[in-house]
């Protein structure tokens, strides 16, 4: 028997995967398919122009945003540390920025991002292949980068208190038309809250939604939108790397976003957090990946109408 052709790995075919590992729940996101749509305020900094000329970065703004938990099954618990939590956010109308919890994507290419997926597939018996799995992460070594990064970590215990990311390099232009690459890391200004193992085990599958409310009335879910700045040489094509030095980058502060109401959720439902809506001033990244998300976001949108 002939072995059959692999799919091109175009972004419909891996919507129909994301769709696909998580059993193919109807209705939802391919994606971050359990979240909570909120609103706040975004105010710049001073110092925001010097990186980029966007007037979302640079004026102060009305925000909608949506917190979410990853994988693309809306009943997945908060307390599973296997996926990751995503913050999206539109400044004003005209930029949206997509970040997770993790600073790295699990493939570098189209091509290994489906092949990743349709590893874990599940069977008949609900679950992926393990051997599968196995020989393709290692033929694949740095698909496991993101898996590494969440394992060394906590679980998150508040969606106010833990830090996202952009991932990609994005080109900023600033009020003088210089260019250069940022990352986006947003950041709690008032703590990283953590879980011990015996913690999480005490919470309820849907306590982040809880923790989220609670936080809010008290006023406290505050980010920094900080830029991460590029050194000559780092990698900016490839989404599983981080930028040698990461942590201890010259960074900027754009600005900071306070979320100050839950929002009914169709309000961010009925479209989506689009990563190509970036006013001038943030470009789009170069890289493949960033190219697939064009496409992507709106295949599931009109999946789950
Ligand atoms: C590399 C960094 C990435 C980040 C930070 C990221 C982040 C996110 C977040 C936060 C959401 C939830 C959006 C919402 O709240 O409405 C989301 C949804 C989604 N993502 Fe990504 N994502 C990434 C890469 C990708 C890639 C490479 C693809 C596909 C090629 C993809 C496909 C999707 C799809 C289909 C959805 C659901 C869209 C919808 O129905 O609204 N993502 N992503």
């Amino acid at each position: 028997m002939s072995e059959l052709p692999t799919p091109a790995a175009t972004p419909a075919a891996i919507v129909d995967a994301l769709k696909a590992v998580a059993g193919n729940p109807p209705k939802v996101r391919a994606s971050f398919a359990k979240g909570r749509c909120v609103r706040g305020t975004y105010a710049p900094s001073d110092r925001a122009a010097e990186i980029t000329r966007s007037l979302s970065f640079t004026k102060p703004s009305r925000v909608l945003a949506r917190f979410s938990v990853g994988g693309g099954n809306p009943g997945v618990s908060d307390t599973n540390n296997l996926v990751l939590r995503g913050f999206s956010f539109r400044l004003g109308d005209d930029t949206d920025i997509l970040t997770e919890t993790a600073p790295v994507h699990f493939a570098r290419t189209l091509d290994q991002m489906l092949a990743f997926l349709e590893a874990r597939i599940p069977g008949a018996d609900g679950k992926p292949d393990s051997e599968k799995v196995r020989a393709f992460s290692a033929a694949n070594p740095e698909t496991l980068n993101q898996a590494k990064y969440v394992a060394a970590r906590r679980l998150p215990g508040s969606l106010a208190g833990t830090t996202y990311w952009g991932v990609h390099a994005f080109p900023a232009t600033n009020a003088r038309g210089e260019t250069r690459f940022i990352k986006f890391k947003v950041a709690p200004v008032v703590c990283d809250v953590s879980l011990s193992e015996d913690e999480a085990r005490t919470k309820s599958a849907d306590f982040l939604h809880e923790d989220l409310a609670r936080r809010i009335a008290a006023g406290d879910v505050r980010f920094n939108v900080m830029a991460l700045l590029d050194r000559p040489g780092d990698p900016i094509m490839d989404v599983t790397l981080r930028w040698p030095d990461e942590d201890n980058r010259e960074q900027v502060r754009l600005g900071t976003i306070v979320i100050t109401s839950l929002e009914a959720n169709e309000a961010c439902d009925g479209a989506i957090f689009n990563p190509v809506n970036l006013a001038d001033g943030i470009g789009h990244p170069p890289d493949e990946i960033f190219a697939a998300r064009r496409s992507s976001y709106t295949i599931s949108l009109a999946k789950r109408r």
